[in-house]
């Protein structure tokens, strides 16, 4: 059994029923409860079900970003008062990021803070969302705008959970793989190339464990982001904004799907003011172009945004909580394994050439 070590919890991976058996066996409890949303609970409580105790709890909501708000906040409150929870329970968040936020949230706020387990489920929660503490909800339309940081009890990274996600989702997350291996890590780099599918990727736990190592050693440096942290953002300023617009289309991107276009842009960036070597460019976008490709009628709409909307992708950047005094804030690659954050542009000086970063 392997485990990354954080300030005040590990990240363990192993088969999740005896993880959470081992954890709960540790800790002193008055009641368990287990938050799960339509789909795990159809295909990942059989995999933690022996482990749980007699009397064990359920909340279940709807699964998907737009639940990922106060109002469920408030039904999640409530199921744990009818359902007599107190300071001493726990709460197992059972689920991809929007369940791991949220009901992280839910336990750090409720009665001023009961314990949380994260039980990651899908590719993304497993190497970005369960990892590094910030818990959140989205509100009126901006996402994660309110919430907190909050240490977890333990993360616990089954791999086996991935075998009933859906492909784009695993896609999805595949994309902040390659960005940790981008900004941080040339060995996991060299080894991703050798994938032309992910379906090709048969040890799964090692991925994972080494993005988990990436993302721990940049949060534990810098746990509120006030710097080194926002290179977590590479490929999420210009991702963020193209989620943003897609989100309006026939075919909307998924985060990591966007994500990956972002980098595509942001590498492309790099080129021109950080001297990214033009092999390693073509390098990178070559591979995501082959991992990430549109559909037709995304193809279709990238066509039109690089034509007709690049102000409306410049006022979605504008938006970015990483902005100083207007100016958009991007962090950079100098070369494979070494990003720097903070890099910043004019609305005018990016919309002159958003076009070209994209083609
Ligand atoms: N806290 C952080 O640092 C952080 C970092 C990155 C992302 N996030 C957040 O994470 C969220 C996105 O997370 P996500 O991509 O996991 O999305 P998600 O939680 O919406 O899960 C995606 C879909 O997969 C389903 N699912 C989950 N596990 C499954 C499984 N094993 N088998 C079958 N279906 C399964 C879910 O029900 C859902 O429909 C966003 O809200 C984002 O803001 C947070
Ligand atoms: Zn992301």
């Amino acid at each position: 059994m392997r485990k990354i070590s954080l300030h005040n919890y590990t990240v363990i991976f192993a088969a999740a029923a005896e993880q959470l058996q081992n954890l709960l066996s540790e800790l002193d409890y008055s009641s368990v409860f287990v938050l799960v949303d339509e789909n795990t609970l159809m295909h990942c409580l059989t995999l933690v079900e022996e482990a749980l105790p007699e009397h064990t709890k359920f909340i279940q909501i709807e699964s998907g970003e737009t639940h990922k708000n106060l109002q469920t906040c408030e039904l999640i409150w409530q199921s744990l008062l009818e359902q007599g929870a107190d300071r001493q329970s726990i709460l197992i968040n059972l689920g991809g990021g929007v369940i791991g936020d949220m009901g992280g949230f839910c336990a750090a706020t409720f009665m001023r803070g009961i314990r949380f387990v994260q039980v990651p489920t899908t590719l993304l929660a497993m190497v970005d969302a369960s990892v590094g503490s910030k818990l959140g909800v989205d509100f009126r339309g901006a996402k994660n705008m309110v919430g907190l940081f909050q240490n977890p009890e333990a993360v616990i990274i089954d791999p086996l959970f991935l075998e009933t996600l859906p492909q784009p989702e695993l896609r999805s997350g595949f994309a902040e793989v390659v960005k940790h291996a981008l900004i941080k890590d040339v060995v996991l780099w060299k080894k991703l190339l050798q994938f032309s599918s992910i379906q090709e990727v048969e040890n799964w736990e090692d991925i994972i464990f080494r993005s988990v190592q990436i993302k721990q050693e940049v949060v534990e440096q810098d746990p509120k982001e006030n710097g080194l942290r926002k290179i977590l953002n590479f490929g999420h300023t210009i991702g963020h904004a193209l989620e943003s617009h897609f989100l309006h289309t026939s075919d909307p991107l998924l985060h990591g799907e966007a994500v990956a276009w972002g980098m595509y842009a942001e590498a492309a960036l790099s080129h021109q003011h950080k001297n990214l070597p033009a092999p390693v460019l073509k390098e990178i976008q070559a591979y995501i172009y082959l991992h990430f490709g549109l559909s037709a009628r995304q193809q279709f709409a990238m066509h039109e945004l690089i034509s007709n909307s690049i102000p409306e992708l410049i006022s979605w950047m504008q938006k970015d909580k990483k902005n100083v005094q207007q100016k958009i804030s991007v962090s950079l690659l100098e070369r494979i394994g070494y990003c720097t954050p903070d890099h910043f542009f004019s609305a005018d000086s990016l919309e002159a050439t958003l076009g070209d970063l994209l083609t």
